[in-house]
């Protein structure tokens, strides 16, 4: 078998952009994504039935059904029901930022109760109300706790954005098919790209780990 190094040299550009565009989804979705997971997450801890029934749905159906699936359903529905026409980019980016806000949300859910209880009363009896106990005491706390997590959510984000090539977002598995289109081979693209996830998903790891031990 040979392996063609120049054909990679040639698409290097192609491949950087969508290296910057895999980038750019990930963030936006991983910003999106665990703004609106606070709501989700609040919302299945509140009391109110109206507020934790539909909030506890939400996790439900994005955690129970294929992110594949969800892609689509928000291509060619969510996307061009509210702006007219299709968006591969727009629906990227929702399609994932909907997806993980239904696993922040555990994230929050998870690192507000493992808080201390003992905290809220102390918090209850030098007269805090429940919002500022929340906002002073627990949430503090729980965020430098989640960290972790989120790292690991952001790392699976960069993974997941390959499977929106599905809808012809040009990102970094986009052209690795494309590029397999061209040249009609195989190993070249799909190590490239396999390679350049993993320069990503390793230097991620390598600074959350870092941050980790600042904290
Ligand atoms: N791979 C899963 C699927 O196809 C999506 C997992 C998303 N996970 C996450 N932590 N955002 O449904």
């Amino acid at each position: 078998m040979d392996f063609r190094f120049d054909i990679i040299l040639d698409y290097g550009p192609l491949l950087l952009q969508g290296t910057l565009l895999t980038i750019g989804i990930s963030i936006l979705a991983i910003l999106i994504g665990s703004i609106l997971g606070l709501a989700v997450g609040f919302g299945k801890m509140s009391s109110k039935w109206f507020l934790n029934l539909p909030m506890n749905g939400y996790i439900h159906f994005f955690r129970g059904t294929p992110l594949y699936v969800q892609i689509l359903i928000v291509h060619f529905g969510l996307v061009p029901l509210f702006i007219g026409q299709t968006n591969p980019i727009v629906a990227a980016v929702t399609a994932l930022a909907l997806n993980s806000a239904a696993y922040t949300a555990e994230i929050y859910r998870a690192g507000i109760q493992s808080i201390d209880n003992g905290q809220n009363e102390a918090a209850y009896s030098l007269g805090m109300t429940r919002g500022q106990t929340m906002r002073f005491v627990i949430l503090p706390q729980a965020i430098k706790r989640t960290i972790p997590a989120f790292g690991n959510e952001f790392i699976v984000l960069i993974k997941d954005s390959s499977l929106v090539a599905l809808i012809a977002a040009p990102e970094l598995m986009y052209w690795s098919n494309a590029m397999r289109g061209q040249y009609i081979r195989v190993w070249e693209p799909y190590l490239a790209a396999a390679a350049i996830y993993l320069i990503l998903t390793f230097s991620l790891s390598k600074l959350l780990a870092y941050i980790e031990k600042k904290l």
